[in-house]
């Protein structure tokens, strides 16, 4: 591995005469170096009607960031747990080719409606982006052994949305998550296949096997990249480390825990008073990226 010493933001200082040196990625040491931060603050975007429809989508930003750090045009990127299709459509617009999967047939057709939009606007574009409506635990059926260069993707976080739901309903009906967070909080299907209707325990067995199969699929020295968040159950599970878990389900799989991204969501959200007068508890403010890669 190289560590080498870079100056951000400087022009480029090597002679005129030498062709620049790319990565892997395409990108050049200085555009390589510029990303490189661990904690991302910049992703707020606003938020179209799709995304409030949907309720838990990722910045454009974000995916838009991931696929230009971890794959090379004409690369496949992956997303499972596709949604309305942020990480594919990021793909194709950086000229990847985004495969998605989606088990909710509205999300499937948000996802075609989204990129019938943004192909008006591609002018050039050697991508493509491909969404199957399915249970992602068939991800074989349509990828090759070792084909994907990158997996971006934001699993549903076990049944941890209907508890949300529940815990709104019965405490926080006008509070300031609702009132001033603007997040609303929806169970995506009723779908036995659907992660987000796992307990837990149940949850991270089933991503252990997803890993797997995941792991089959990727290329050698690929990569996949997962968005969650921490969660607490109090008063008898006051912190799950649901980022930690997932990356040692991973790891079990044999992936190699690769790095941690924090994002940082404090701008975006007001504090909430947490457990006031007894027990002091932090406000959540913020999701983990877990980077995973398989060794080659
Ligand atoms: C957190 S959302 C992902 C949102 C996505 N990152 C985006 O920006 O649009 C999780 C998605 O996983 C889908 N899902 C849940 N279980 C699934 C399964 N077994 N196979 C495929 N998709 C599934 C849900 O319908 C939901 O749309």
């Amino acid at each position: 591995m190289e560590f080498r010493k870079v100056t951000v933001n400087q022009e480029n200082t090597e002679p005129a005469s030498k062709p620049k040196r790319l990565g892997f990625n395409g990108l050049t040491a200085t555009e390589w170096a510029s990303l490189s931060t661990n904690v991302w603050s910049d992703l707020s975007s606003p938020r179209q009607a799709r995304h409030k429809e949907h309720g838990a989508v990722f910045p454009l930003k974000l995916a838009d960031r991931l696929v230009k750090m971890y794959s090379a045009p004409g690369d496949i990127v992956f997303d499972p747990f596709n949604g309305i299709g942020t990480t594919i459509l990021a793909s194709k617009r950086l000229g990847r080719n985004g495969v998605g999967i989606e088990l909710n047939p509205r999300f499937v057709e948000m996802t075609n409606e989204w990129l019938t939009e943004i192909d008006s606007e591609l002018i050039t574009s050697s991508g493509s982006a491909l969404v199957h409506h399915d249970d992602c635990r068939n991800m074989s059926k349509y990828l090759e052994p070792g084909s994907v260069a990158l997996t971006v993707t934001s699993p549903p976080y076990a049944n941890f949305i209907q508890r949300s739901i529940a815990d709104r309903e019965k405490t926080h009906k006008k509070s300031r998550i609702v009132l001033e967070n603007k997040s609303v909080v929806k169970q995506y299907s009723e779908h036995e296949s659907d992660f987000g209707n796992l307990d837990y325990d149940l949850f991270l067995d089933e991503s252990r096997d997803l890993f797997a199969t995941l792991f089959e699929v990727t290329k050698p020295d690929g990569y996949a990249v997962w968005v969650v968040k921490d969660y607490r159950l109090p008063p008898d599970r006051p912190y799950i480390s649901m980022h930690s878990d997932l990356a040692k389900a991973a790891q079990d799989a044999g992936w190699l825990w690769h790095d941690l991204i924090v994002w940082d969501q404090n701008a975006q959200r007001r504090l909430v008073l947490l457990g006031f007068p007894t027990r002091f508890y932090t406000n959540q403010n913020c999701s983990f990226l877990v980077v995973l890669r398989k060794k080659k």
